[in-house]
């Protein structure tokens, strides 16, 4: 068997003249949960359904722990389970029996299909709201059966499209909480948002798609490492009596290419990679040097620099 969990090879998706998915390579490791970033209609929704079987391919293959969504669609479609960004429309039906009509989908059988329902509610924080209905739930709790649902079967691979969006910040905490948990059970989770720092906080790696494009893959470290070395910035902290005068000093210091001040730090930039002359330079000044670390490049860093904002 396959050692990946999801192999993308040359993927490409066409609506008309618009190439949705543009030759995409990706490979997921078993275990690993991707997070996939960009713009509104870059194709992550396009290319999530390509990956759950939900439409084919004009070019390329997936393989799905070996099995590929051209020749074996249904094999998949045991193993993985995909949540949509929308409800869409239920019927009159109570959470319970929701669940369970995915379950009779999955052909799971009825004695298991109880045992399930109860153990994804349990996981998704609906236990004991079995009976309650389906329509006028919340945001948080449609979005928390929207993701029982897609457990239902107990897939191995997770694709979830924007799960967090429309949720308060409490709900937001608690999904993402129930991601990791769903990845601390071994679980491939490949899942989009716009929400940078929660995708940020639960990526073992980051795709950013573009124009149909995959424009940047890896690594969450190796992505910082390589936008780290294109610049350096550093956060300073020095007393607040102190810090227009470091300020002064800095701004003025050869191989500083500009220092600025972001309350209560002073950001200094430099294409130096040693930046002891900096620590030098306050030291001789014998001002205090309270705070001198990386700034580390967030997410959102990392995606202005690697997107130029076009729009499809
Ligand atoms: N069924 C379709 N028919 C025609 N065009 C489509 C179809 N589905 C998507 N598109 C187009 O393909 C492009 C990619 O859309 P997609 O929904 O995959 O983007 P997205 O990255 O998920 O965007 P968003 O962040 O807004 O959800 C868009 O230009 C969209 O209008
Ligand atoms: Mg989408």
């Amino acid at each position: 068997m396959s050692t990946f969990a999801v192999e993308i090879e040359n993927i490409t998706k066409q609506y008309d003249d618009l190439l949705a998915v543009d030759r995409i390579n990706l490979r997921i490791e078993q275990g690993q949960t991707l997070g996939l970033i960009g713009p509104n209609g870059a194709g992550k929704t396009t290319l999530l359904r390509l990956i759950s079987t939900l439409a084919l391919p004009d070019l390329g293959d997936i393989r799905i722990l070996g099995d590929s969504i051209r020749e074996n669609p249904q094999q998949i479609r045991k193993i993985l389970g995909f949540m949509p960004a929308e409800f869409g429309n239920p019927r009159n039906l109570s959470i319970g029996e929701y669940l369970d009509y995915f379950g009779c989908m999955y052909a799971i059988p009825r004695g298991e299909r109880e045992k399930r329902i109860k153990e994804v509610c349990e996981l998704t924080d609906l236990r004991g709201r079995e009976d309650v209905m389906v329509k006028g739930l919340s945001t948080g709790n449609r979005q928390r059966l929207l993701l029982a649902k897609t457990l239902i079967h107990d897939p191995q691979i997770l694709v979830l499209d924007e799960p967090a969006s429309g949720l308060d910040p409490r709900a937001r905490t608690e999904l993402r909480g129930i991601v990791r948990t769903l990845a601390e059970m071994g679980k491939t989770i490949i899942i989009s948002s716009h929400i940078l720092p929660d995708i940020e906080e639960i990526s073992d790696r980051i795709g950013i798609m573009e124009a149909g494009k995959l424009v940047l893959d890896g690594e969450l470290s190796a992505l910082r490492d390589q936008h780290r070395q294109t610049t350096t910035r550093i956060q300073l902290r020095v007393t607040a009596s102190e810090t227009s005068r470091a300020k002064e000093l800095l701004s003025k210091l050869e191989g500083v290419t500009s220092c600025t001040l972001e309350q209560p730090f002073l950001v200094v930039v430099t294409d130096i990679p040693n930046r002891n002359f900096i620590l030098a330079e306050l030291i001789k000044n014998e001002i205090q040097i309270l705070q001198f670390a990386d700034d580390e490049p967030s997410l959102e860093k990392i995606f202005m620099q690697s997107t130029v904002g076009r729009v499809t």
